[in-house]
């Protein structure tokens, strides 16, 4: 069976574009694929967290993935601190890994910009992503397209490792899908939508409340010529938000734009705010119920049994083939 993996940062409630991007790709797959997914805490920590908000954020996650339908049953399941193989396996990975690779990452590029004083943590983050791939030997990674270029990445040392010392990993595949792989800022539509956003009104998060989801779709930026048509360039308000309910309503663009060709942007919104709330109550009402429930424990536990075992057989592999230990 075909393997799939991915993960997502705890640092803060995830917003819409996280739920298409990434989980809602997860659950489509959860049929098909061996499918894992875990809570990149390690990776939360190359920027500044609060302890206390981290650890509330792990847990709420869990909650979160669960309610948006992901099957524990049909996924490993498990954070990725407490497996510390991944933290070994992305160190024997960084020292085959150029440092001028590493400084040609676009989101490390940025996100060192913003910051003067940014750790080195999050320049090697993107091998730290490696390793959480290439530990498993996934065939396929959803990601958001913000992420490729790290799943690339990925690639590029399996690669290079194999041809170093010999068959060791198999060589991943980003999976991104046809419609909303990136889902923009309302307020700001040729931005990510994005967690760490300034302005809250751009961004729509799974435990918004309806009042919420609604005020800020109606008053999301779209431009003055009044029709619904799919085109990035001159109108990024109008396809970001053809974007999301043709990910929601699982139609395609042009359907999307046949269907509202004569709506008027007020009725368009509305229709896209009826179908976010659809969606996201749903999650919220599964979320409330499980967000105290003893089943998280007990999925963590068994998740984490299954990684570290499947780790550390990676790990060894991988020892004896650069040399390491007696
Ligand atoms: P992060 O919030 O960085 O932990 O992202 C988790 C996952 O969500 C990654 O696969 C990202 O590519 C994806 N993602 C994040 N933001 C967006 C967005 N605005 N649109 C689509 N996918 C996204
Ligand atoms: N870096 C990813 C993000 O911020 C999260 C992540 C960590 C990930 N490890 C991963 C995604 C491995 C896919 C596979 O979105």
């Amino acid at each position: 069976m075909k393997k799939i993996l991915t993960g997502l940062q705890p640092t803060g409630t995830i917003t819409l574009g996280n739920y298409i991007g990434a989980i809602k790709q997860m659950v489509k797959n959860q049929n098909e694929y061996d499918s894992y997914l875990f809570i990149a805490d390690m990776h939360a920590i190359t920027v500044k967290q609060d302890p206390i908000v981290l650890h509330e954020n792990i847990k709420n996650l869990l909650a979160i993935y669960l309610a948006c339908d992901i099957d524990p049953q049909k996924n490993t399941i498990f954070i990725q601190s407490e497996n510390e193989y991944h933290t070994n396996i992305s160190w024997m990975l960084e020292c085959n890994t150029s440092y001028g690779e590493l400084t040609r990452m676009t989101q490390f590029k940025d996100k060192s910009r913003k910051n003067e004083k940014f750790t080195a943590g999050l320049l090697t983050y993107p091998v730290l992503m490696a390793a959480d791939i290439l530990t498993y030997d996934v065939d396929y990674v959803p990601v958001g397209i913000d992420q490729k270029q790290h799943v690339e990445l990925a690639r590029d040392i399996a690669i290079n490792f194999n041809k170093t010392y010999g068959n060791t990993f198999k060589i991943p595949e980003p999976l991104i899908t046809e419609t909303g792989t990136k889902i923009m800022d309302l307020i700001n539509p040729t931005k990510k939508m994005s967690k760490s956003s300034e302005n809250q009104n751009g961004v729509i998060r799974i435990l918004d409340s309806e009042e919420e989801i609604r005020s800020k779709i109606m008053r999301a930026t779209t431009d003055s010529d009044n029709q619904i048509k799919f085109d990035i360039e001159n109108k990024p308000g109008i396809s970001n938000l053809i974007n999301i309910y043709s990910a929601l309503a699982e139609i395609s663009i042009k359907d999307t734009e046949q269907k509202f060709s004569n709506y008027s942007y007020a009725e368009f919104k509305k229709a896209v705010a009826d179908i976010v709330v659809e969606k996201l109550m749903n999650i919220q009402e599964k979320y409330n119920k499980i967000i105290n429930s003893k089943e998280l424990d007990d999925i963590l536990d068994n998740g984490i049994k299954v990684a570290k075992k499947e780790a550390k057989e990676k790990y060894e592999l991988m020892k004896e083939k650069m040399g390491l230990g007696r």
